[in-house]
Formats: C-alpha cells, sequence, structure tokens
C-alpha cells in the first residue's frame, strides 16, 4: 500500500475536545513516514498543552503569528512554502468559516492563505453546528476551491447529541489520506451524477425484490469525484452510508425513482455513473394488502415486468448526453460480457466487476476490477473500494475529456 513518505505535513489544530485525538494523530502520521510539523490555534490550547504536540512531533510547535523567536526560527511564510500539504484536525466551525472568509488573523488562517499547498479538513463539531447552512455552505466554497474533507464521522458525541460531526478515528484519516492521495481536481467545474445501492420492488406492503448491495462503491465514488473537485448528485437506493462530505445525495427506492432522479440529473450533468444494481425485474402489480398463504395462489404469486434500464436510458440520450460509464457485476466470463453490455448499452466506459469473489463485490470494503472503453482494457490491482474509487476518478476524468 501506498503511504507518506517523506511527506511534510503541517498539522493545524483547532479548538474543539477532538483536540486530544489529534496527538494520537501525530503518531499515526509518522507512522507511516511523514514529517509532522504542528500549528495550534489559542482556542486548542485550552483544550491540549503545545508541550504534548511538541513532544510528540519532535518539533517546536508553532502558535503566534507575531511571535518575533518563532518567526526568527521558521517564519510563517517558509513554513506555509515548507509543507506538502496542509492538515487541519479537528477543523471547528469557526475555522472553515475564518478559512472559507480568507481571513489571516491568526497563524493558522494565515498559514492557509499564504500556502500554495493542498488543504485538507477534517471537521468536528456539534451535530446541529454541521448541519446549519452557514458551516454546510462553508462546506462547498472551501471544497469548490479545492480543500479537501474527510468526514466527519456520525455518532454519539461529546455534548450528548448524536448525528454527523464527529472527527474522523485519526487511523481513519491517515487512510483516506492515503487513499485519496489527495487527488488533483481534475474534475473541478464539472458535475456529476452517480447512483448507488441496490434499488427495492414492492411485491406487497411488507415484502420486496432487491439484492445484496450495500452502496459502498457508488458512495466511495461519489467521495472520490467531490474530492477531486465535482458537483456530486448521489442517487441512493435504500443503504445506511452517511452522505460524503460535500455531496449531495437524493434517496431512492424503486427502479422508476431512480430513472427519474437520474434522467434529471442528466439533464445538467457532464459525467454519469452507474454503480448501482438496479432490480432488473419488478411485480406486474403491486398487491394492495399482505399477500396470504392460502391454497391455490401458489403457482402465480409472482408475475414480473421488465424494468427500465437506466444507463442505456441515459446512454440512447441524443440531446444533453453526458459521459456515461457503467458497472458490469458478473460471476463469469467477466470481461467478455462486460464488453457485450459496454456495447448493448451503449456505454462509453464499463467497469468490470467480478462479484464471484469473496474478497470484493457486494458489501466488502474491497473490490478488484477492469476498467474497460472502446480502445482496450486496464485491470487496475485489487484495492478498498475508497483506493479504487480514486483511480476511476481519474481514469474517468481523462477519458471522458479528453476524448467526448
Ligand atoms: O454496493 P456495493 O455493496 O459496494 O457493491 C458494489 C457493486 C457490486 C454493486 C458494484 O460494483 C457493481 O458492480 N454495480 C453494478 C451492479 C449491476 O447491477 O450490474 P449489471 O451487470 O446487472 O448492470 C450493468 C449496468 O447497468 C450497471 O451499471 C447497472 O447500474 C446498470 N443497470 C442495470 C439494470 C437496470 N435496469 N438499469 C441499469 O442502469
Amino acid at each position: 500500500m501506498s503511504s507518506l513518505a517523506d511527506k511534510r505535513i503541517l498539522l493545524g489544530v483547532s479548538g474543539g475536545i477532538a483536540a486530544y485525538k489529534s496527538a494520537d494523530l501525530v503518531r499515526r502520521l509518522q507512522d507511516r513516514g511523514a514529517n509532522v510539523r504542528v500549528v495550534m490555534t489559542a482556542g486548542a490550547q485550552e483544550f491540549v498543552r503545545p508541550l504534548t504536540f511538541q513532544a510528540l512531533s519532535g518539533n517546536p510547535v508553532h502558535t503566534d503569528l507575531l511571535d518575533p523567536a518563532a518567526e526568527a526560527a521558521m517564519g510563517h511564510i517558509e513554513l506555509a512554502k515548507w509543507a506538502d500539504f496542509i492538515l487541519v484536525a479537528p477543523a471547528s466551525a469557526s475555522v472553515m468559516a475564518r478559512l472559507a472568509a480568507g481571513m489571516a488573523d491568526d497563524l493558522l488562517s494565515t498559514l492557509c492563505l499564504a500556502s500554495e499547498a493542498p488543504l485538507v479538513l477534517a471537521p468536528a463539531m456539534n451535530q446541529a453546528m454541521w448541519r446549519h447552512p452557514a458551516t454546510q455552505a462553508n462546506a462547498r466554497t472551501l471544497q469548490a476551491r479545492g480543500a479537501t474533507l474527510l468526514g466527519p464521522a456520525a455518532g454519539s458525541q461529546a455534548c450528548g447529541d448524536v448525528g454527523p460531526g464527529r472527527m474522523l478515528e485519526p487511523l481513519d484519516i491517515v487512510d483516506q489520506l492515503i487513499a485519496t492521495q489527495l487527488p488533483a481536481q481534475v474534475l473541478a467545474g464539472k458535475k456529476v451524477a452517480i447512483t448507488a445501492g441496490p434499488t427495492r420492488e414492492a411485491l406487497d406492503p411488507v415484502r420486496y425484490l432487491s439484492n445484496h448491495s450495500s452502496g459502498k462503491m457508488g458512495f466511495a465514488i461519489a467521495s472520490a469525484a467531490a474530492r477531486a473537485g465535482a458537483e456530486v448528485t448521489l442517487i441512493a437506493g435504500p443503504v445506511r452510508l452517511d452522505t460524503p462530505a460535500g455531496v449531495h445525495r437524493v434517496d431512492v427506492v424503486s427502479t422508476t425513482e431512480m430513472l427519474a432522479a437520474a434522467e434529471k440529473a442528466a439533464d445538467s450533468c457532464d459525467i454519469f455513473i452507474s454503480a448501482a444494481a438496479v432490480v432488473d425485474f419488478r411485480p406486474a402489480v403491486v398487491a394492495e394488502q399482505k399477500i396470504k398463504k392460502q391454497d391455490g395462489n401458489d403457482a402465480d404469486v409472482l408475475k414480473l415486468v421488465k424494468n427500465p434500464d437506466i444507463v442505456a436510458t441515459i446512454a440512447a440520450r441524443t440531446h444533453k448526453r453526458p459521459f456515461v460509464v457503467g458497472f458490469a457485476a458478473e460471476t463469469e466470463n467477466v470481461i467478455a460480457h462486460a464488453q457485450g453490455k459496454l456495447a448493448r448499452k451503449q456505454l462509453d466506459m464499463i467497469v468490470a466487476n467480478d462479484v464471484s469473489d469473496p474478497e470484493g463485490g457486494f458489501n466488502s470494503d474491497r473490490n478488484q476490477v477492469v476498467v474497460i472503453d472502446h480502445s482496450g482494457q486496464q485491470p487496475l490491482p485489487a484495492g478498498l473500494k475508497t483506493e479504487l474509487a480514486a483511480q476511476l476518478i481519474e481514469m474517468i476524468a481523462k477519458q471522458a475529456f479528453t476524448s467526448h
């Protein structure tokens, strides 16, 4: 797996209870080979003493913009130039607001403004503060400028609330940093629509037809596309996953609902990626009441009709046709079947996915895929869906904007 070997990371620690986790984060970054220097805001120093970070990082901790002694050792402009990237963890609501506004009223905000290094934020705040439209707008502003947001996670919070706003665990931050490898903003200014998860077709008020898709692959792609600068619409079937940062999510249940959302998103998107496991058939009639086990009806309880093919419908557009990428979930003759779908559905690219492999496919965190287009095929090394998603986004962006 790739690492952070010799990466120079400027870790900004802002005020919040999650600041204590950043001490561990220093160690985790160093474990992966990074050289870490720490900048603390005044608020952060109320939670953890600079000495802790100095001892862990092995470097002096920077706290003041106007400290002549610190400036003589390594001035703030020098520090801004030193960094390969700046990681702010925790990134409080206040820090996000000040960075979004372009302020330079303390050392951390000044460094962020003065540095050309990529900026990565791990937000941490109360769930209501995270959900607040002002914070959401700040998050979008920062992402539109190229910042990467890792998290926040959802769960119980120090204040007793439950919801999104917890800083990711240090190991998750490091894993995601490595997985993303701070992608270039290959999709800046582009719109991407992605379908993810299963669809669900009701048989009666209590039963349905569906499949084992967890949505992990599609959500990872949505997250990677957002980190690459795209405006992302994620059309999600019924799954239990948090919405990736900076992504607009549209929840659907049935195939018909997914098709309607896809058609709407396709009107304005540049790229359409169909990672959803769409149920191919639905009951001809949805029973109004629970179907009873009565004698005589067991032979023809289920009459099915074909569902529309969403990705083929989008690919068949003659007006406002985006670059269209499908997936092919196969259990045998993977490449041949995927190539057949690429041609039949008139796609620009297809991601062949061997779902018979217990190490990948449905509901796993890992996957192994081969990317096929009209000029050839390229297998990607098996890896985490988050890692593969970042690679897929780079390949899709390259193909979409050089050949389309
Ligand atoms: O969600 P996870 O648990 O992370 O699992 C990921 C995955 C295995 C679901 C994903 O990687 C994947 O392979 N998705 C495609 C699943 C699928 O339905 O494949 P398919 O070969 O049946 O369909 C081919 C393509 O047509 C797909 O892009 C599919 O989204 C699309 N399709 C299929 C049927 C239909 N009615 N409408 C469609 O748009």
